[in-house]
């Protein structure tokens, strides 16, 4: 299945996601609407959505509020977003100039702190005391997540587990909950539950491995952000360690001082030596590890077209390139 067939089997849902995302951005200070609008739709690819309207759809019983989740899900992805191109210096994401490169760093930031700040609104009016606590539980760890790669940043000393750390926290976490509300939402029963709080926690850290790989391998144009963006920011990746790990001692050097300087003086050198050094290959048999764990996590789901289209996203999420 295409991402498109994917969403095809929740087409109905995720057109009021849409419709929820829209009608909740509003607000009544204009430079919030401008960049809340601008990068709400630039088009994302809203895989965090689409994994809560499958979760639930595959337990079967389901009422409405798993709309309104999946909104609250997409809120908060995008107010990281809008943090993390600040942090990361970058320019370009979704085929477009970032929101930092349109409106600047300041503007940026705060309505990032309006998106978190409106999907808290609309937490409360969900009235789920489970919801909330999963929620707030996986947006303070992304915080952490986001903080512990800034100290792990300029440092070639960074090891595999400690980067591992980091996506967990950053990345994975929203996939985790995403999943797992689904299940809250559908009154599964607790071994459901955790199976789908694992599938996302699988799929989510395969996802951002696969991201680390592109950045050092994607097409430009499909990606949509530049490449490189991580080296030019110092920052210790898979590809990187694993890259150092089996070098010469040239090879080693260069990464180490790419890391502690951080620019893209030698962005085409340290891309060649990622790619024959097997950094990239590493990367991808790891990401490729993660998506069957998730499959493996849907196990006990009963056999439906969601779940299906649950294993097809983890599928998705190693085979992407963009
Ligand atoms: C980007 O996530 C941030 C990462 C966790 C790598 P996505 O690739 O899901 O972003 P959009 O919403 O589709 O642009
Ligand atoms: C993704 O961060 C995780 C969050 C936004 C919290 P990255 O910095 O790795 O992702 P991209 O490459 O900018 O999308
Ligand atoms: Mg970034
Ligand atoms: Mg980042």
């Amino acid at each position: 299945m295409t991402l498109e067939q994917i969403r095809e089997l929740v087409n109905t849902d995720f057109e009021a996601v849409d419709r929820v995302i829209k009608r909740r951005l509003h607000s009544q200070v204009a430079l919030v609407d401008q960049v809340a609008t601008y990068i709400i739709y630039s088009g994302g690819k809203r895989l965090r959505p689409l994994l809560v309207l499958l979760a639930a759809r595959a337990c079967g019983h389901v009422r409405d509020q798993h709309v309104d989740a999946a909104a609250i899900i997409e809120f908060i992805h995008t107010a990281t977003l809008l943090h993390d191109d600040v942090v990361d210096g970058s320019s370009l994401r979704r085929g477009r100039k970032t929101a930092n490169e349109v409106f600047g760093n300041a503007a940026s930031v705060l309505v990032g702190d309006f998106l978190y700040s409106r999907s808290f609104q609309m937490m409360v009016t969900l009235n789920r005391m489970s919801i909330m606590e999963i929620i707030a539980d996986a947006t303070n760890a992304i915080s952490e997540g986001e903080v512990l790669q800034l100290m792990n940043a300029h440092d070639p000393n960074t090891t595999e587990a400690r980067y591992i750390d980091v996506i967990q926290r950053k990345t994975a976490r929203l996939f985790q909950a995403g999943a797992q509300i689904g299940a809250v939402l559908s009154d599964a029963p607790p071994l459901i539950e955790e199976s789908l709080a694992r599938y996302g926690r699988h799929i989510g850290t395969a996802f951002q491995l696969v991201d680390d790989a592109l950045d050092y391998q994607a097409d430009e144009a499909s990606l949509g952000k530049h490449l490189g963006d991580d080296l030019a920011e110092g920052k210790p990746t898979l590809p990187l360690i694993y890259a150092m790990q089996h070098g010469n001692d040239t090879q080693r050097d260069m990464i180490r001082h790419a890391i502690e300087d951080g620019g893209l003086r030698h962005l085409d050198e340290i891309t060649r030596a990622v790619a024959s050094l097997g950094g990239l290959a590493y990367t991808a048999r790891l990401a490729q590890s993660e998506a069957d764990q998730a499959l493996a996590a849907l196990e006990p789901l009963p056999e439906t077209i969601f779940k299906e289209g649950l294993s097809e996203l983890a599928r998705f999420a190693v085979a992407r390139k963009h």
